[in-house]
């Protein structure tokens, strides 16, 4: 039997882990692997312009190990889709005709995406074409609905924590306000996560409205107690007074975000005359060597779905359940987004322990 794999979308550690443990399942079946290149847009290959290559446990060895990619991936090209709730998907038929063409040409039995919501909703319309699709999902930002957590999310979440620890001590030496911008697009799971690892003060995140003036009250308040340092970590996608802070730049139309942390530090000295600086972890966050975690989750994604092809389960994505992996439709688990409840005992614990989500509940909250 033939099975081609491809990753879409932005990568995460741990990409390589589930083509490790793909390649490994299929081939202890006898089965062979087409690797595509570049994500949806290696489907159209043509025979004078191969995008795949054939995966093998012997190119494959170890690459778990390994961050990024070996078959390389993209959010542009020809599949553009909208991600989101009610994701809007644009693949022309040509595409869609081209993709089939390989499909058969190739022999493949299955398709393996990998990819966030807006790869699996691609995935599902390549599946209401007839393709035999079966789906991992995949995101830094670990807002699937689908699966508890997502590979890739807590390595991000330990490159948060890392550079909390380096940021604290400059932070510390020049009694500054240090503000951290974390990625994560309308989810706050890594500033969440991240900054209660990383010891932040202030936890500005999408689902959590915020205002300047609570942000400035709990920085008073830290430094009335004497605190030197002020560590406040904001997600890419919080909004100030409603608005989202964007770089007017667009990635497969949706726009870019970022840009918070600035504006955020220059309010924050004007405001508090406490000298302020800003670091945007950015693509830090997606690239390196997956952590253990990651590595196994990739790995066991990837047998799973192997698993789902040879029991014909099409349509469907592999999903991690407590400590399961476990299958669902491709429908349910692009259906919503996993997003940081307001009333979440993680945010709760998060209070009690004094960190401020910049909202008046938690301004004078904790333990002082
Ligand atoms: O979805 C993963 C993610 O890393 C988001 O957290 C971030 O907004 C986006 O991708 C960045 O995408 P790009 O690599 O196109 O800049």
């Amino acid at each position: 039997m033939n099975v081609g794999i491809l990753n879409s979308g932005g990568d995460a550690p741990g990409l390589n882990a589930v083509i490790e443990g793909a390649v490994a399942a299929a081939t202890a079946r006898g089965w062979t692997v087409y690797g595509f290149y570049d994500g949806f847009e290696g489907l159209l290959s043509t025979p004078e312009d191969e995008r795949w290559k054939i995966l093998t446990t012997e190119n494959c060895h170890n690459i778990r190990s390994t961050g990024g990619t070996i078959l390389g991936t993209t959010n542009k090209g020809h599949f553009t889709v909208k991600s989101g709730v009610d994701g809007r998907v644009e693949i022309a038929k040509e595409v869609l005709d081209q993709s089939k063409a390989t499909v058969e040409r190739l022999g493949l039995s299955a398709l393996i995406v990998v990819g966030g919501d807006g790869s699996q909703t691609i995935g599902l319309e390549l599946r209401h074409i007839g393709l035999p699709i079966v789906g991992v999902p995949k995101t830094i930002d670990n807002d699937l609905g689908a699966t508890d957590y997502t590979f890739g999310f807590w390595t991000a979440v330990g490159v948060v924590s890392q550079n909390l620890d380096r940021l604290r001590t400059t932070a510390d030496s020049h009694q500054r306000i240090m503000v951290v911008e974390v990625m994560g697009r309308h989810a706050g799971w890594i500033a969440l996560y991240g900054g209660l690892a990383g010891g932040a003060d202030l936890i500005l995140i999408p689902e959590i409205e915020f205002t300047m003036e609570d942000v400035v009250k709990k920085i008073e308040l830290l430094k009335a107690l004497g605190q030197r340092e002020i560590i406040v970590v904001v997600s890419e996608g919080a909004r100030i007074g409603g608005q989202l802070i964007t770089l007017n730049e667009e990635t497969k139309g949706e726009v870019r975000l970022g840009g918070i942390a600035a504006f955020l530090s220059t309010k924050l000295q004007t405001l508090t005359d406490i000298e302020t600086r800003y670091c945007v972890l950015g693509h830090t966050q997606r690239g390196g060597s997956p952590i253990p975690f990651d590595r196994v989750l990739g790995v066991r994604c990837g047998a799973k779905a192997i698993e789902l092809i040879e029991k014909g389960e099409f349509g469907h994505t592999v999903a991690l359940s407590r400590t399961d992996i476990v299958s669902m439709p491709i429908e349910e688990a692009v259906k919503k987004l996993h997003l940081v409840g307001e009333d979440s005992q993680l945010v709760d614990a998060a209070k009690e322990i004094g960190v401020s989500f910049g909202d008046t509940h938690s301004a004078y909250g904790g333990p002082f």
